[in-house]
């Protein structure tokens, strides 16, 4: 069974069949993709079908992944592994294959397969161990309804690789069906076409007819119910929650026909969400017909559903012309917060759409410059170069902002109608295909840019650094109202003579992020006694506001504060939390404190990061901080 392996070598870009017509092709092509070690031109998987059975108490996966491949008579398919126990591989008749796993990197360990006489399938068993990234298996107490364990799985980026062997490339695309064995009283449900009840026996089947990348393969098991929003739209989730679930939602068969109405039809069949525990930790997950969402997101008012419109727009945007490496990432976030904006604009109007895209542009500032003072100022371009690094690393709010002011750039320069039109087309002529940087320039000059007779500083917005001068912001008369109420306080009017009484969601945001520096005590109970921030229900506000109970030693809220970084695993809202304590002496001692017993509750996703900003090493706090 034994031969060398020999370490993959980056194959340049290659090219299938002929895709030179002018840079618009629409021919099968892959790029090297430096995050997986998959030889897709020379094998390629085309269908997985997954036989596995879920075991709570052991924290397991295990059964057995069968793909189809296509290959020019290559001997040998390569795919990604990290952290799986392979037991067995066979071909597609059952017969033993020759099999190898290499060398431990980063990126996991390559599995790498015989292909006996241009074999067209294989069929690897395997489980999964306890160290699975992708996986967060959750005990009763951290669920809303407390009674039964639940599991998620969060592929993006590269961590599909820890729960099925699979070529985890965004520019390979396969389609998948399911049979997924869960304990009888729990509910199945995947990114492909789902159950709306349990079974009785816990055998769920699922299919994806339409081909996706890797990494958007998810698994959700628990005491989930269903609810209809409408046509094509629902929400599961806990019993506890479902119901509010299903009202703070409303909005979406809305935003599905605005989406629809911009950039054509929706190709999915179906749109449902799935409320996970609130331990998920990323606000949504655009995983194919079943968005994956945090429960922080449910106000009571709807104020929050702007990350619906999100994960919705990625249906186009990411799902159906996907960024063909990590280094292409701004074509996924950035086309999809420009998208996300025009369903907001369609469904909430003018003044929400710009108050959002000005808080958008806030975080896109702060962040530039802090990852430009940092160890690689290169991230803030739009086209990065993440080889040798985890690419989870390079996905800041440039992809999401700057990918969004550019491509409103090219708006504002072609006229709305003009873009509309070659937005739709694009995702029509690229669908279910993926798309680099480079690819995507060529495109937009040919379609766009030259018919138009449009000059743009192209290389300076997407090989250049920070904010180019050029950037077009909205002016929001609703936030120079709210500058007026911050001059207000700052000279002297107490809060509750202050004007707030039509604020938003957006408008409180805007007010936290602008307070003054150095609050003291009274000014900080005079906000909080007038406006119960630590009280408050909205996940966005309290983390506004924490920040400045931190800030300014404001202890009244210390409480809440551990309460929110011991059950909120959302990595936006924990990171700039954590970072604040590190600011101070007492902050560091604190932040240790409340990691040490908040840390068992976070997806791996957090504790990556969360770990890097606390020094944590193996499993421990760091001796001196
Ligand atoms: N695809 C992302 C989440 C993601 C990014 C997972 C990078 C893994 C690596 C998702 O669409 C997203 O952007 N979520 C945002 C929501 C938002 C911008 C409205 C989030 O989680 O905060
Ligand atoms: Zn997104």
């Amino acid at each position: 069974m034994k031969f060398t392996f020999l370490p993959y070598l980056a194959s340049l870009v290659f090219l299938l069949g002929s895709c030179q017509d002018k840079g618009t092709s629409t021919a099968e092509q892959y790029v090297m993709d430096p995050h997986s070690c998959a030889r897709p031109e020379e094998a390629v998987i085309t269908h997985l079908d997954l036989d596995i059975k879920v075991d709570m108490e052991a924290k397991r996966i295990e059964g057995t992944a069968s793909y189809a491949i296509r290959s020019e008579g290559a001997s040998l398919i390569y795919l990604d592994t990290d952290g799986l126990e392979i037991l067995d591989v066979a071909d597609k008749d059952g017969a033993p294959a020759k099999w190898e796993l290499g060398d431990s990197t980063f990126l996991g360990r390559p599995l790498k397969v015989e292909l006996g006489n241009g074999s067209d399938g294989i069929k690897v068993t395997y489980r999964t161990t306890l160290g699975a990234k992708a996986l967060q298996w959750l005990s009763p107490v951290q669920t809303a309804d407390g009674t039964h364990p639940f599991l998620f799985t969060q592929g993006q980026a590269i961590l599909t690789r820890t729960w099925i062997p699979i070529q985890d490339s965004p520019g390979i695309r396969i389609t998948y069906n399911a049979r997924v064995t869960v304990p009888s009283e729990l509910m199945a449900v995947m990114s492909a076409s789902n159950p709306q009840e349990r079974t009785a026996d816990g055998v769920y089947t699922f299919r994806m007819d339409q081909p996706i990348p890797a990494y958007l393969i998810a698994l959700a098991v628990g005491d989930l119910e269903f609810r209809s929003m409408g046509p094509r739209t629902g929400v599961y989730a806990e019993r506890s929650m479902v119901d509010k679930a299903a009202w703070e939602f409303a909005d979406t068969e809305r935003m599905l026909e605005a989406a629809e109405s911009l950039y054509g039809p929706y190709r999915w069949e179906r749109y449902d969400v799935i409320v996970l525990p609130p331990s998920f930790p990323f606000g949504g997950m655009e995983n194919p017909r079943l968005t994956f969402a945090t429960p922080t997101i449910i106000a009571g008012d709807r104020s929050l559903t702007a990350l619906i419109a999100h994960e919705m727009a990625h249906s186009w945007s990411g799902n159906l012309v996907t960024n063909a490496t990590w280094d292409d990432f701004w074509l996924n976030e950035g086309f999809t917060v420009y998208f996300e904006n025009r369903i907001c604009e369609a469904v909430y109007g003018k003044d929400f759409a710009q108050m959002h895209h000005l808080l958008g542009h806030q975080d896109l500032v702060a962040t530039v410059a802090r990852i430009s003072a940092g160890e690689h100022p290169e991230d803030t371009h739009l086209h990065l170069h993440l080889e040798g690094r985890d690419p989870d690393e390079g996905m800041t709010d440039v992809a999401y902002e700057k990918g969004f002011a550019f491509l409103r750039l090219i708006e504002e320069k072609v006229g709305r109608e003009k873009f509309d039109a070659f937005l739709r087309g694009y995702f029509e002529r690229n669908a279910f295909r993926s798309m680099t940087t480079e690819r995507f320039l060529a495109y937009l000059d040919d379609e766009l840019l030259r018919p138009a007779k449009v000059q743009l500083n192209i290389a300076e917005w997407v090989d250049g650094p920070g904010i180019p001068s050029d950037i077009i912001l909205p002016t929001s008369e609703r936030f120079v109202k709210v500058d007026q109420e911050l001059d207000r306080w700052s000279n002297g009017t107490p809060a509750k003579d202050l004007n707030t009484s039509d604020w938003t969601t957006h408008e409180w945001l805007h007010f936290l992020r602008g307070l003054p520096a150095d609050l003291d005590e009274k000014a900080m109970s005079d906000l909080d006694g007038t406006f119960g921030f630590t009280r408050t229900g909205n996940n966005e506000i309290l983390a506004a506001w924490l920040e400045h109970c931190i800030a300014y030693d404001y202890g009244s809220a210390y409480e809440r504060l551990d309460g929110f970084l011991t059950t909120v695993g959302r990595r936006k809202f924990l990171v700039p939390l954590y970072r604040r304590m590190q600011e101070t002496e007492k902050g560091r001692i604190m932040a240790q404190d409340i990691y040490a017993h908040a840390r068992p509750n976070y997806h791996s996703v957090s504790v990556n990061t969360l770990d890097e900003l606390l020094r944590w090493k193996d499993n421990k706090p760091p001796v001196a901080f």
